[in-house]
């Protein structure tokens, strides 16, 4: 964990009034009704073992917050494109001098100094022994276990906090969460076929002569024809760099990265990327221990963003419940000095939106909408399960994937084939139970659903916001990995390539001094930025034992808008 702040709360304390907090009524905050399927108890925790715990306050004033980040997204509106400060924004997030004295009361009744883990001293943590914990929070731990992992947790089913505090927290955390690991796609399952290395050759390529091969080997010279990706490098380097997230133990190999340039993108040899670390993130350069999806998602970036400088962040596991990580990524993005702030940043993991605490989805959510607010574009696979999450799972209702659900998030979906292209049938997509449907695309979830009358009536939320948002290419993609060629699919190909795609849109704007696009998703939806999608009107994203939704003529929940054109990007901005 990065120390973002040391100071005590106690030392901030002004008032200890002789009524203490603690001994007042305790109200359930939190509870879940039974331990989540996929858990099982696994014991008693000894008292005296450490936990370590994270108070979420409640912040200033999230929804001005909000407010202000549609103003600056939105290209209709006079603020379009005046980002704002990480300061700026900690004025909204910041939690009020109020609940900052009260719950520093709590604490500090308690013998327990916390330290603020997030800019705006919004999210505070500190380890005590479970049997502190336990009569902090009036509740029992126990110890759980994921099955399908095996990793054990220690969690309860209901926690409580004295009522005085309603108002001024929002959530406790690990507490009630059974969230399992992250998945990050591909996973070797999903890895279909090894190649033999190859060197492309495409000198006598027209426009309109995408080769036979790329309907079944999709390597970036396929993707230049089919999306229009400028092959020249991007020459605002300084003030645009691309963040590719890495999670759960993988590590991007330098070596398989000039192994793909050397062999796919030859005028890029050489190029790399930076580390940027946290939570005990690590880079290990041993190829046998390359992951799959590190390696593609920087050879997708660095080899699609030609010229923009990427970083492979690394998040590590030293947390108490793997959810931090992707909210620790924020707070550690929001700390970079502006220079080397990514511009854009590309995650390939999620979470089922079922497996989250609907608190813990919201503040992740807040979370990704400060990166939008400070103008960076945050983009998610939109995962690889079709209408059932982010993997195939057994399902009794549609499954859609977190956090791409939440409206500050770009969520990718796939396709693949020869253009015109159809939709990949892994394609996640579908509606959230957790976040209402935005305005800026209110209308074409409406025509959909209008569409499709009561086919798959209480399976999805109709009145939830629609994922995903865009689509590209998310099966047959080539990559190098532990030193040799493979064809992988899923949706973890089609984010890192329309974040390529961003980057260098921002490259232009940088290079006649416009601001960089930041929070895309008003934008997309526009009339200008619409018109810069292909359409993808074809195939379906099954799941959940049903043949999943149909791609159709406008947004959808399979492809959304459709897949982007470089150069019908760069007109819809203006240059
Ligand atoms: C960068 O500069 C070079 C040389 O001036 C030029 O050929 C190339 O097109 C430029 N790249 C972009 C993305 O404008
Ligand atoms: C459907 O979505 C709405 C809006 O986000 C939410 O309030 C409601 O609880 C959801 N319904 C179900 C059954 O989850």
């Amino acid at each position: 964990m990065r120390l973002i702040s040391l100071i005590p709360l106690a030392a901030l304390l002004s008032v200890i009034n002789g009524n203490p907090i603690s001994r007042r009524a305790m109200v359930v905050l939190e509870s879940v009704p039974a331990v989540p399927s996929g858990f099982t108890h696994a014991g008693t925790v000894s008292p005296s073992q450490e936990i370590t715990l994270r108070i979420a306050l409640v912040q200033t004033d999230i929804a001005g917050l909000q407010e202000k980040t549609y103003a600056v997204s939105d290209p209709a509106n006079a603020l379009y494109g005046q980002h704002l400060t990480p300061e700026e924004v900690a004025e909204y997030v910041k939690p009020t001098a109020e609940t900052l004295s009260a719950v520093s009361e709590w604490l500090s009744e308690n013998g327990i100094t916390a330290k603020s883990v997030s800019p705006a001293g919004d999210l505070l943590q500190f380890s005590i022994p479970v049997s502190k914990a336990e009569a902090l929070l009036a509740t029992t731990f126990s110890s759980f276990t994921h099955v399908a992992s095996g990793t054990t947790s220690i969690r309860t089913l209901s926690y409580s906090i004295p009522a005085v505090l309603k108002g001024h927290i929002q959530f406790v955390h690990p507490t009630i969460a059974f969230v399992p690991p992250p998945v990050g796609k591909p996973g070797v399952t999903a890895i279909n076929h090894k190649r033999e290395p190859r060197k492309v050759s495409r000198s006598s390529l027209t426009a309109d002569a995408i080769p036979n091969s790329c309907a079944s080997i999709v390597e970036p010279a396929c993707l230049q024809d089919m999306y229009g990706f400028p092959t020249a490098r991007a020459n605002n380097s300084a003030s645009n760099t691309l963040g590719v997230a890495g999670y759960i133990d993988q590590f991007a190999n330098s070596e398989d990265l000039s192994l793909f340039l050397s062999n796919l993108r030859t005028n890029l040899v050489g190029s790399t990327f930076t580390l940027l670390t946290l939570d005990g993130g690590e880079n290990v350069q041993v190829l046998s221990e390359a992951g799959d999806e590190a390696d593609l998602d920087i050879e997708y970036t660095v080899g699609m963003a030609a010229g923009v400088p990427v970083t492979f962040i690394s998040v590590g596991e030293n947390f108490q419940d793997d959810v931090d990580g992707f909210i620790d990524i924020v707070n550690t993005i929001l700390e970079e000095p502006a220079a080397t702030r990514p511009t854009v940043l590309t995650t390939s993991y999620g979470f089922n939106e079922e497996d989250l605490p609907i608190s813990l989805a919201v503040a992740m959510c807040d979370a990704y909408m400060q990166l939008g607010a400070v103008g960076i574009s945050v983009i998610f696979a939109s995962g690889d399960g079709g209408v059932g999450g982010v993997q195939p799972t057994t399902c009794t209702s549609f499954v859609p994937s977190a956090p791409g659900v939440c409206p500050f998030i770009t969520s990718v979906g796939g396709s693949t084939g020869l253009p015109p292209q159809v939709a990949a049938s892994l394609s996640g997509g579908g509606f959230s139970n957790y976040f209402p449907t935005p305005a800026f695309q209110a209308g074409d979830v409406a025509t959909y659903i209008a569409s499709i009358g009561d086919e798959y009536s209480g399976l999805y939320n109709v009145t939830g916001r629609g994922i995903p948002d865009v689509a590209a290419q998310a099966e047959n993609v080539e990559i190098a990995w532990m030193g040799e060629f493979w064809l992988v699919g899923g949706t973890s190909c089609a984010s890192p390539i329309f974040a390529s795609m961003i980057a260098l849109v921002n490259d232009r704007l940088i290079a006649t001094g416009k601001p960089v696009l930041g929070y895309l998703n008003p934008f997309l939806y526009s009339p200008a930025g619409r018109a810069a999608f292909t359409d993808i009107t074809s195939g379906t994203n099954p799941g959940c034992n049903t043949n999943g939704f149909s791609a159709s003529v406008g947004w959808d929940p399979v492809t959304g808008l459709g897949t982007p054109n470089f150069d019908l990007l760069l007109a819809a901005v203006g240059l």
